[in-house]
């Protein structure tokens, strides 16, 4: 017997123009936390999808429990003993929870009709068996992106899997989820479980892996196991070369408010929010996911309705009802949800870079393609978008590529106020670095800026000051010089009373 559940041999594929993996190997063992590390577009979620036969490889072999193995696709691995959790959900959001649980074996009353009794139970047993607070019954539309998530997970777990393949299963949920994922995972190795794990978080990874492959441009660079890297190693593994300032905040003078928000509410989301934004300020939007953040500046970007307080741009009061009347005021808002809020997957990179100037006319009544093409091909350069083409179809991009794509979108619109939500999510460190330095510079030009990030470097390594929430409330702001991550932390799980 091999001394692997699973082992990808010389693995090619090709897409028309892009070679995306160039002959790359991977060895699991048993039992084991394995770690794909690489940048974005470096191959590592579509090596997951010919595994598991959403593509079929080029070239390259694969021996999976003893055995060669070829699959037809998702459900054929499935039965086989390998499921997986993808990096862009895809919920049905109008059917409840359970139903998107057992989405594709829903269990039968006879030939027609389904048991819906019977899905309703196990869907509860499996939150039950998992310790997930998660309500079979409730529209899968109503959860947050974080709960999907959950579900997402409960239901690769469900399949009892020899290999279960998480790509940034993370990336949306809370802190106190990941523990429990992390939790789920020791189960799951117990029982010998084999988990491939894809994330970009480097202290998650050192806390979980067993084993890392490091994947660069479609090649393979390295195996080895985690207890021999560290963070710098693995790095310089990934971007070929050593990378220095994370966060290259640079020092700008901060000029007068720009926004001003008073006592905001949004019926139950949140309460009573307060704070003024300067020029060339960044402000950093902490707290919990569920906290309420995103529900503030949805309700002023004119997404949620607004049921109390006011919003003032440049000593002016607001009336923002949508999101066309907030751009016009010149605020832009990237979304944290870019499947539902901000992809338009059939459309070209060039279109959706492009499409939040639509509104704003820049291109003329008619349209002017010439105009609309340079700045696409100048913002897809400035960040570095790894796509072979300004036509490429975006849904074929890699999740972070999409993400830099959405960046450059709302760059573009030259707003006066830039609100960005979790702009970094699943992003790649060396992409990561580039980001902050573009919203760096966009401050230093004095634009004024809100950052909501749940990773408590970036807060703090970015923000002139940090918005702490908890609850759909506020419960303080700290300037840069005091915020630390535990002054952060216990504002954000309500530890001290009102504003310091
Ligand atoms: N369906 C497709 N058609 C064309 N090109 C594709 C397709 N799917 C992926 N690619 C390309 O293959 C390369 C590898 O993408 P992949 O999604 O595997 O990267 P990744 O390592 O998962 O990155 P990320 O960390 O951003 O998720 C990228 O250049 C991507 O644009
Ligand atoms: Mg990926």
């Amino acid at each position: 017997m091999s001394e692997y559940i699973l082992e990808m041999k010389n693995i090619v594929k090709e897409f028309p123009g892009v070679k995306a993996l160039k002959g790359v190997n991977l060895q699991v063992r048993p039992g084991t936390v394995h770690t794909l590390m690489g940048e974005n577009g470096a191959g590592k979620s579509t090596l997951m999808k010919c595994l598991i036969g959403i593509y079929k490889a080029t070239f390259g072999e694969i021996i999976f429990d003893g055995k060669k193995v070829n699959f037809a696709g998702p459900t054929q691995a499935i039965k086989a003993g390998i499921s997986m959790i993808h990096q862009e959900l895809s919920p049905v959001p109008e059917r409840p929870v359970c139903e998107n649980l057992w989405l594709g074996r829903l269990p039968m009353k006879n030939a027609v009709m389904v048991d819906h009794a019977k899905m309703r139970k196990s869907a509860q047993e499996l939150f039950d068996r998992l310790g997930l607070d998660l309500d079979p019954d409730e529209k899968m539309g109503n959860l947050t992106v974080a709960k999907m998530q959950m579900v997402e997970i409960a239901k690769a777990v469900s399949y009892d899997s020899k290999v279960v393949i998480m790509d940034e299963p993370t990336s949306a949920i809370t802190e106190s989820e990941v523990e429990h994922l992390f939790r789920i995972i020791e189960d799951l190795k117990k029982k010998n479980v084999a988990i491939i794990y894809i994330s970009h978080k480097m202290d998650e990874i050192f806390r979980i892996s067993d084993d890392i492959s490091v994947y660069r441009d479609g090649e393979y660079i390295a195996t080895d196991r985690a207890a021999n890297l560290d963070v710098n190693k693995v790095i310089t593994m990934m971007v070929g070369r050593e990378m220095t300032n994370i966060f290259p905040k640079v020092e700008c003078p901060i000029g007068e408010t720009v926004l001003k928000v008073d006592h905001l509410s949004s019926g139950k989301a949140f309460h009573d929010v307060s704070f003024e934004l300067h020029k060339g300020e960044i402000l950093g939007f902490a707290g919990l996911v569920g906290a309420g953040r995103t529900e503030v500046v949805e309700t002023i970007f004119g997404m949620r309705q607004r049921t109390g307080g006011k919003v003032y741009k440049d000593g002016k009061e607001l009336n923002i009802r949508s999101p066309k009347d907030a751009i016009e005021n010149r605020i832009g808002l990237l979304t944290e949800d870019r499947r539902g809020n901000g992809i338009v997957g059939l459309q070209s990179v060039a279109m959706n870079t492009v499409l939040a100037n639509m509104s704003l006319k820049r291109y003329g009544f008619l349209l002017n393609h010439r105009k609309m093409r340079s700045d696409a091909e100048e913002y897809v350069k400035k960040l570095n978008v790894k796509t072979p083409t300004l036509e490429q179809l975006i849904m074929n991009l890699s999740g972070g590529n999409q993400q830099k794509v959405l960046v450059a979108r709302w760059l573009l619109t030259d707003p006066d106020i830039l609100i960005m939500d979790e702009p970094t999510r699943g992003i790649d460190v060396g992409a990561k670095a580039e980001i902050h330095t573009l919203i760096s510079q966009l401050a230093g030009e004095g634009k004024a800026i809100i950052m909501i990030s749940s990773e408590m470097p970036e807060v703090l390594g970015m923000s002139d000051r940090v918005l702490v929430m908890h609850e759909g409330e506020m419960t303080g702001i700290l300037d840069r010089k005091e915020a630390t991550d535990e002054l952060i932390m216990k504002y954000a799980t309500g530890k001290v009373g009102e504003t310091a």
